[in-house]
């Protein structure tokens, strides 16, 4: 049953980097300020880590620029920057063992999650984007006239990234590796909740061989030093993912300084829709995977588990007794399905979703309560007979509270799942492949599985619809967000 260990021995991962990255250099902050991060399993601080703000974020965009105007990264060939992005994916794999550890640690998900899910897909990424370096070309254009037309695809120029906490090292990887793959340059802000995986990566982007200024790391907060990259004149790009509400905040910096670019990935309330003609087994497997996977921290989990009503009851009595054999406890134990949340205010929010959920009539299959006194641990939790007005039903939880929900026939459940202001992910459970193609073709959200959840792939595109956000990240439309299209017209 769900217990807290003691933290294991392998929890002891030395921290080495701790500063700000600029132009190759590790750095204070200009105010010496610093901030703990925090090891979710106990609510302890792990270290002190440097806190970038505005002038920090000056100082990492001036070095950009220089990089990306004038340095070496410039004039370097797109295959050698392909042979870089190789070299990075090869250190990132040399130091798997530690990287996952300091995942585990700032983040608190199981380490062998870290290590066969975080650290393998964020290797992949960088490896997929190393091939791409020197595969994007333009065409040749028959325009009217004596003319010889062509288009070339640039880098846009100096791009800020804002990354949240819930997957640190993979969100990084999805942000920088398409980024420096077409030739830009980076300002990133890690999440002050898991800065750790992000510096310790930048210490192995020096040792790759970057040149200066091309990757610039700045741990800090959101309204500091983010608003700051996200207001600033000389960044061309932002690319973020976290809350709806952030993202709004950064697409009303980016009209009201420089226009600059944007992508969001943002919040999700995905609806996750279970015919009574599936196998039944496999649905309950799917959908405890698909919300419970990463303690419920997934912009895309499952939080809307739509039920056919021939077999709704039967599917709340397993989906129960599925979360309630779930381990939670110690990111270190072998054993352990479910860490802590990431921290005291996520935790805080989640708690209250669940109290929310009882208040407003929604029946309470298991789970509900913390578990253990220390550390941010939180029982899996399954609500059933949830009416689509509760706030369960139509608000991002983020936690591991699963709300199940009965209908009746497809039209009606595909008017009910699109009743949202999200639109990232959404997944059905048939074995009618007709059914199938009808909720994939009419639910309007950026991903759809059928019968899996979950499956992400470097190579396939993800984003959103609606307020999940703007922009596809991963695969060949991920680079279109990473470069310029010039129109090039020659007089013959
Ligand atoms: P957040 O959106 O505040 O944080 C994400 C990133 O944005 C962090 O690096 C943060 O420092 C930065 N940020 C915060 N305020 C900013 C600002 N004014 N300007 C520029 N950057 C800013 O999300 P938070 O507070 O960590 O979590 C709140 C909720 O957001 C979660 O409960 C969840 O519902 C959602 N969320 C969604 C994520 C996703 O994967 N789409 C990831 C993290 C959170
Ligand atoms: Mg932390």
């Amino acid at each position: 049953m769900a217990s807290v260990m003691s933290p294991a021995k392998e929890s002891r991962v030395a921290v080495s980097a701790t500063k700000l990255l600029i132009n190759n250099r590790w750095v204070p902050s200009e105010s010496g300020k610093t901030f703990a991060t925090v090891n979710p399993s106990t609510g302890e601080e792990i270290c002190q880590i440097a806190e970038a703000d505005a002038a920090d974020v000056d100082k990492a965009v001036n070095a950009a620029r220089r990089a990306f105007e004038h340095g070496a990264w410039r004039k370097i060939p797109a295959s050698e920057r392909g042979r870089l992005l190789h070299r990075l994916a090869d250190l990132i794999e040399k130091n798997a063992d530690e990287l996952a550890a300091l995942e585990s640690l700032d983040n608190g998900k199981p380490l062998s999650i870290a290590k066969a899910v975080d650290v393998a897909a964020t290797v992949g990424c960088f490896r997929y984007f190393a091939g791409w370096s020197d595969k994007v070309h333009g065409k040749t254009i028959p325009v009217d006239g004596d003319f010889f037309c062509y288009t070339r695809h640039e880098p846009v120029g100096v791009v800020g990234q804002i990354i949240p906490w819930n997957f640190p090292m993979l969100m990084l990887a999805w942000k920088l590796a398409p980024a420096l793959a077409m030739g830009n340059t980076v300002v990133m802000k890690p999440a002050e909740q898991t800065p750790l995986s992000a510096l310790r990566i930048g210490e192995l982007i020096v040792e790759a061989g970057f040149p200066e200024g091309v990757v610039n790391l700045l741990p800090g907060f959101g309204p500091t030093a983010g608003a700051a990259i996200a207001r600033h004149m000389d960044v061309d790009k932002v690319a973020f993912t976290g809350s709806t509400e952030v993202g709004q905040l950064i697409m009303e910096a980016a009209a009201k300084s420089n226009l600059k670019r944007i992508t969001l990935e943002l919040g999700g309330k995905s609806p996750n829709i279970v015919f009574a003609d599936t196998d039944l087994d496999e649905a309950v497997e799917g959908a405890h995977f698909g919300l419970f996977f990463n303690h419920g921290q997934c912009c895309c989990a499952g939080s809307r588990v739509f039920v056919e009503e021939k077999i709704y009851d039967q599917f709340v009595e397993k989906s129960g007794a599925r979360a309630r054999k779930r381990t939670v406890g110690d990111p270190f134990d072998p054993k352990t399905e479910q860490g802590p949340q990431v921290d005291q205010i996520q935790f805080d929010k989640v708690m209250g979703y669940i109290e929310s959920g009882r208040d407003q009539g929604a029946k309470l299959v298991c789970g509900g309560d913390r578990v253990g006194d220390r550390g941010y641990f939180i029982q899996p939790t399954v609500f059933a007979d949830v009416q689509d007005d509760m706030k369960i039903s139509r608000e991002e939880i983020f936690g591991p509270v699963m709300s199940i929900i009965p209908f009746k026939t497809a039209d009606e459940v595909v008017t009910r799942a699109n009743r949202t202001t999200y639109g990232l992910a959404a997944a059905v459970w048939t074995r009618d492949i007709k059914k199938a193609h009808a909720i994939a073709n009419s639910v309007r959200a950026g991903t759809v599985w059928v019968n899996c959840y979950n499956v992400l792939d470097t190579r396939a595109p993800f984003g959103g619809f609606k307020q999940s956000g703007i922009g596809r990240e991963l695969g060949e439309y991920g680079l279109q967000q990473y470069t310029e299209v010039k129109t090039v017209t020659v007089k013959l």
